[in-house]
């Protein structure tokens, strides 16, 4: 049995404060992480004060970003060594924003997910594809070939331990989530690549999420089907109350 994940991907939301505020209401009421896995994934910015107030508490964090290079001149850039040593868990990479407005490439993408595990965390690896690309039916293919890129060079081991978040980038926002049924349909054909890129074993432990304009009202019939392990929820994960209904609802 796979442990259902929620993850927030807060975007850039937030202030300092806010997420303070934020992890104070939600570290003590969250389930207990035997259950359900519920992490966070904040701005670099506050990183930190989340660590800190996570602390002792089954709430996991997450970066929403990092660059391949532990250290050097790389101006901008955020260092996975330095975010393994703030007591980071978990990074999301090729988000759909980010292959999109600043161009990241799946060969990056995969630099990024070997420096991610180098460091002891864990990639929260995003996949998905265009309206275009769905209305062409050509869904499949879009999603195998990401998957064989960004996970070239990883162990079995690796595999088995991250998590691969399947993310139309129709439904990312816009209200139109993709239903419960293509979610699993897709998350099967992610878990399909797996097992023929690695092995049937891999394929059942790596978890995977969907993530396109899930809510509270909406999580349950994602979290009822077999391939679908757990959620990536960006606008409903920005608000205390929600992001516990959503981890309360996948235990
Ligand atoms: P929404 O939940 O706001 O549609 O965002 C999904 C997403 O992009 C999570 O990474």
């Amino acid at each position: 049995m796979r442990k259902p994940i929620i993850a927030g991907n807060w975007k850039m939301n937030l202030t300092a404060k806010e997420a303070k505020d934020f992890a104070e209401t939600v570290k003590n009421k969250i389930p207990s992480n035997k259950e359900v896995d519920s992490v966070v994934g904040a701005p670099a910015l506050f990183l930190e004060t989340l660590v800190n107030e996570a602390k002792g508490t089954e709430l996991q964090i997450s970066a929403q970003n990092c660059y391949f290079e532990n250290s050097g001149a790389f101006t901008g850039e955020t260092s996975p060594y330095a975010l393994a040593d703030l007591g980071v868990d978990y990074v999301i990479i090729g988000h759909s924003e980010r292959r999109e407005y600043f161009h990241e490439t799946d060969e990056e993408i995969n630099k990024k997910a070997k420096a991610i595990f180098d460091n002891g965390m864990l990639p929260i690896l995003c996949c998905g594809e265009t309206l275009d690309t769905y209305e062409a039916g050509q869904t499949s293919e879009w999603i195998e070939d990401q998957i064989n890129k960004d996970l070239a060079g990883l162990s079995k081991e690796q595999v088995a331990n991250m998590v691969i978040a399947y993310e139309p980038i129709w439904a990312i926002g816009t209200g139109k989530s993709a239903d419960a049924k293509i979610a699993d349909e897709i998350c099967g054909v992610v878990r399909k690549k797996v097992a023929n890129l690695f092995d049937e074993d891999t394929a059942e432990k790596v978890r995977i999420q969907y993530g396109g304009s899930v809510k509270p009202e909406n999580i349950a019939e994602y979290m009822a089907k077999e391939n679908v392990d757990g959620a990536l929820v960006g606008g409903a994960s920005l608000k205390a109350d929600s992001f516990l209904d959503l981890v309360k609802a996948a235990k």
